[in-house]
């Protein structure tokens, strides 16, 4: 059976996870974009990456009403550029989110959402919430792209390669406030806190990665898109994966009604499991600030 893969958002991001599901023979992909010759140009050109025996589509539309039958949906669009920060443009994301959760919730009932537009936590509390969908199958993808981040740093750190690091995790607020978890890493087996004493220095610049990236190009994609593509693909293909990723938390980490990063699990069905790990006490009370820095925002927002 052939599924649906629909995009909202046909942007860099939007473009680069269709190119990934496409050019890998994921499943039918629909790029949904309010210009539509963006959606239709994105999707001519990704057409050409389509493998030579694939079985599978991919097609452009502005009209809502094509994403009837969607398996997962990515919702990648934005109405503005920040700056500064992700929260630069959020009455007008939220604005968004709200008209996007009303419409999967007339076409697509039964989908699964993945949210990577900014500020990520607080538009995956805002869908969750006006989409009425379980928590667990509203998902927002960005503290496993942070945690790349971290993982980068700690090898560049101790020139070692990426995959010598295990356990690397960053939880929270997918913003200025997330909190890289370092007690349990370990590089080559040994615990991280034995090799370094750069804590901050890493942590500022895990957080600042974004705004490097914009010095050096204009915005992130291919990281977010391929750190998507494999929670697309593992639900799609039925192969849990463990990943930190923003979920409406209902008592998890002593936090309700508030959406951050978490670990947890995936699998066919969206999260299975919100995993509890062991966090010491400058990780906690930095969680803490990172939940209430979400709260702070989501109370800010304008009707
Ligand atoms: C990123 O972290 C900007 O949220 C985007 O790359």
């Amino acid at each position: 059976m052939i599924l649906l893969i629909s995009i909202l958002g046909s942007g860099k991001v939007g473009a680069s996870i269709a190119f990934l599901c496409v050019s890998n023979e994921l499943d039918d992909v629909l790029l949904v974009n309010t210009t539509k010759e963006k959606a239709i140009g994105e999707s001519l050109d990704i057409a050409s990456a389509i493998p030579e025996n694939s079985k599978f589509s991919i097609r452009g539309t502005d009209n809502y009403s094509e994403l009837v039958g969607s398996d997962v949906i990515i919702i990648a669009a934005s109405v503005g550029v920040y700056t500064k920060h992700r929260a630069e443009n959020m009455d007008f994301q939220v604005e968004m989110i709200k008209e996007i959760a009303e419409k999967i919730k007339q076409y697509c009932p039964s989908a699964i959402v993945l949210l990577v537009s900014n500020p990520l936590d607080v538009l995956t509390y805002f869908f969750q919430k006006i989409s009425g969908f379980s928590r667990f199958k509203v998902i927002g993808i960005a503290s496993s792209l942070d945690t790349s981040r971290f993982r980068y740093y700690i090898s560049e750190k101790l020139s070692v390669p990426q995959s010598s690091v295990s356990n690397a995790l960053v939880l929270g607020e997918h913003g200025d406030s997330m909190v890289p978890i370092f007690s349990g890493v370990s590089v080559g087996g040994n615990p991280l806190f034995s090799m370094i004493d750069s804590r901050e220095t890493i942590t500022e610049n895990v957080r600042n990665y974004w705004r490097t990236l914009r010095t050096f190009k204009s915005r992130s994609q291919f990281g977010i898109a391929k750190n998507t593509f494999d929670v697309i693909n593992a639900i799609l293909k039925k192969k849990e994966i463990s990943i930190p990723a923003s979920i409406v938390l209902d008592g998890e980490y002593g936090e309700h009604d508030v959406a951050m990063g978490v670990p947890v699990k995936i699998d066919q069905n969206g999260v299975s499991e919100i995993q509890k790990i062991k966090l010491d006490d400058t990780e906690l009370s930095s969680l803490k600030k990172s939940s209430q820095k979400i709260r702070n925002d989501i109370k800010s927002v304008h009707d």
